[in-house]
C-alpha cells in the first residue's frame, strides 16, 4: 500500500505532525512518500491508495497555495483521502475547505483533523519556551497519533466545523487570502542586525521577498502568503513588525473598507432603476473595482513611499520602532526551511 503526503509547514508544526503520521503509516504497512507544497509546485500525476493533504492554518482558513495546490491533485474516482491542519487555538473552516476540493476531485475524504501547536503568529503572540513549549507540543503531538490512528481506519472520522463558525470565519478567511495577507507582508522591516545573508528570500515559499539596496535589505512583495517563517527564523532576529508602517497601511486599509462601504449605497443612487437585485449587484461589483485598484495603489506606490521614507536617516529609526524586538521567535524543533521533509535531533 502506498500513502502520499503533501504538505507545507511554514516553522515546522505541520512538518513535525507528517513526520508522526509517516510513522504511524509505515507502522501498518504504508510505504510513505511526502510531498512539499510550495507555490506552484505541481503535484504528482499518480494516485496511491491514501492521500493526506498537511497544511497550517492562516486565519481559519488553507494557505491559498495550498487550496490551488489541491485544485490540482489528479482526478481519482473514489481514492481514500485525508486532511489534516495544524493551528495555534481554533482552525474553524480550514480543514472543511480542503476536504471540499478534495471531494470535488474525486477523493473519498474518509479522515480530516487538526492539532493546536504553539503558536507562530508573532503580529500578536510571543511564542512560548521552556515547559509551556513541551506540554503544548506533547499536546499537539496527542493529537496527530489520534488523527494518524484514523487515516487506515474503517470508521470514517471527520473533523466538523459548526456552521456559526463557518458564518463568520468564510468571510475573513477570504478576506486575508485576496487582501489580508498582502498588507501583513507589508508591516515587516528589517532591523539594523540584519547581515544581509538572504536566508529570509531564500526560505520564502512563495518567493515575495526581494534583497535590494545598499546594503541589501529584505522587501515584502505584494504577493506575500503571510506564513511568518521570514521573522521566524531570520538568524539575526532582525525582522521586525514595524508600528508605524502596521498604523499606516491599518489606517488606509479601515478608511477604504468603511469607503467601500459607503461606496455601495452612492453608486446606487446614482444607477438607472432596474430589475431585482441588478442595481445592488453593479453598485456592489463596482465599488469592490474601486476598492481594489485603490488597494493595488496601496501595495505599490504608497508602499514605496513609505520605504523611501525608512531608507533617509532620519527616520530609519523611527520606522524601526517594534514591540517584535522583545518577542521570542518560534520554529519546532529540528525544523529546517530547506528540509521541511526531516526535523534534525
Ligand atoms: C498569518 C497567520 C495566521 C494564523 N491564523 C490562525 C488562526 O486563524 N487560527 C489558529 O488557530 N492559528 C492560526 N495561526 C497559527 C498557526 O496556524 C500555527 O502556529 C501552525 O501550527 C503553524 O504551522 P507551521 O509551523 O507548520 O507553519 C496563524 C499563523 C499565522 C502565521
Amino acid at each position: 500500500m502506498k500513502a502520499i503526503i503533501h504538505f507545507f509547514s511554514g516553522t515546522g508544526n505541520t512538518a513535525r505532525a507528517v513526520q508522526i503520521i509517516a510513522a504511524r503509516l509505515e507502522a501498518a504497512g504504508f510505504e510513505v512518500a511526502r510531498r512539499t507544497i510550495a507555490g506552484r509546485a505541481e503535484p504528482p500525476a499518480e494516485i496511491p491508495d491514501l492521500t493526506v493533504v498537511a497544511f497550517p492554518i492562516w486565519a481559519w482558513a488553507a494557505p491559498h497555495f495550498v487550496r490551488a495546490y489541491a485544485r490540482r491533485l489528479p482526478r481519482a474516482a473514489c481514492a481514500r483521502a485525508a486532511v489534516f491542519a495544524t493551528c495555534g487555538g481554533f482552525g474553524a473552516q480550514g480543514v472543511g475547505e480542503v476536504e471540499r476540493i478534495l471531494r470535488r476531485r474525486g477523493y473519498r475524504v474518509a479522515c480530516s483533523g487538526e492539532a493546536v501547536y504553539p503558536d507562530n503568529w508573532l503580529l500578536a503572540v510571543d511564542p512560548p519556551t521552556g515547559a509551556d513549549l513541551k506540554d503544548a507540543l506533547a499536546e499537539g503531538d496527542q493529537a496527530v497519533q489520534l488523527f494518524a490512528n484514523n487515516c487506515f481506519s474503517d470508521e470514517p472520522a471527520r473533523f466538523r466545523c459548526a456552521w456559526g463558525h463557518m458564518l463568520w470565519s468564510w468571510p475573513m478567511a477570504m478576506l486575508f487570502r485576496v487582501f489580508g495577507r498582502r498588507v501583513l507582508g507589508k508591516f515587516f522591516i528589517a532591523d539594523a542586525r540584519c547581515t544581509s545573508c538572504g536566508q529570509c528570500a531564500a526560505a520564502c515559499p512563495v518567493q515575495a521577498i526581494r534583497m535590494e539596496g545598499t546594503p541589501k535589505l529584505p522587501r515584502w512583495g505584494a504577493n506575500c502568503a503571510g506564513c511568518y517563517r521570514c521573522i521566524n527564523l531570520c538568524p539575526a532576529q532582525a525582522i521586525q513588525i514595524s508600528v508605524p508602517r502596521m498604523v499606516v497601511h491599518l489606517g488606509l486599509n479601515l478608511a477604504l473598507t468603511v469607503g467601500w462601504f459607503l461606496a455601495i449605497g452612492w453608486i446606487r443612487g446614482r444607477l438607472p432603476p432596474m430589475a431585482g437585485a441588478a442595481q445592488w449587484t453593479l453598485a456592489l461589483l463596482a465599488a469592490t473595482a474601486v476598492y481594489a485598484a485603490l488597494t493595488i495603489f496601496q501595495l505599490t506606490a504608497v508602499d514605496g513611499a513609505l520605504r523611501g521614507l525608512a531608507a533617509r536617516a532620519p527616520l530609519r529609526g523611527w520606522f524601526r520602532w517594534s514591540y517584535t524586538k522583545t518577542f521570542r521567535r518560534y520554529r519546532a524543533p529540528g525544523f529546517h526551511p530547506e528540509r521541511t521533509d526531516v526535523l534534525s535531533r
